[in-house]
């Protein structure tokens, strides 16, 4: 069995930190590349910042209540989760590991 080994970049010392935009999501940068952060229910989700399909900026984006977040540029949908588009093209956003643990948020690249 392949076991991934993330290395693990402090995002915030606390949840509070994570000022979020008028669309429910802020922007970290991690090793000058930029993550968009957003918590949907009480998950925290890492996704990338740029849409897979024509490069929408996804902290821009809409999310659902259902765990999604859709580009604005011309709405494809993606699972906060896997990564996954509800739509037939195949395009999957890459999504990044995020924990919260005592000394703050961390992502995993
Ligand atoms: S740029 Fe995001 S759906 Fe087209």
């Amino acid at each position: 069995m392949f076991w991934k080994k993330y290395k693990w970049h402090r995002a915030a010392s606390k949840e509070e930190e994570l000022i979020l935009n008028k669309h429910g999501i802020c922007v970290v940068e991690i090793e000058q590349k930029k993550i968009c952060v957003a918590k949907s229910g009480s998950q925290w989700f890492a996704f990338a910042y740029h849409c897979p399909h024509a490069g929408g900026l996804m902290n821009e984006g809409y999310l659902d209540g259902a765990g999604n977040i859709s580009c604005p540029v011309h709405g494809y949908k993606f699972s906060l989760k896997t990564g996954a588009s509800k739509f037939p093209e195949g395009y999957c956003i890459k999504t990044f590991k995020i924990e919260l643990k005592p000394d703050g948020v961390y992502i995993g690249l």
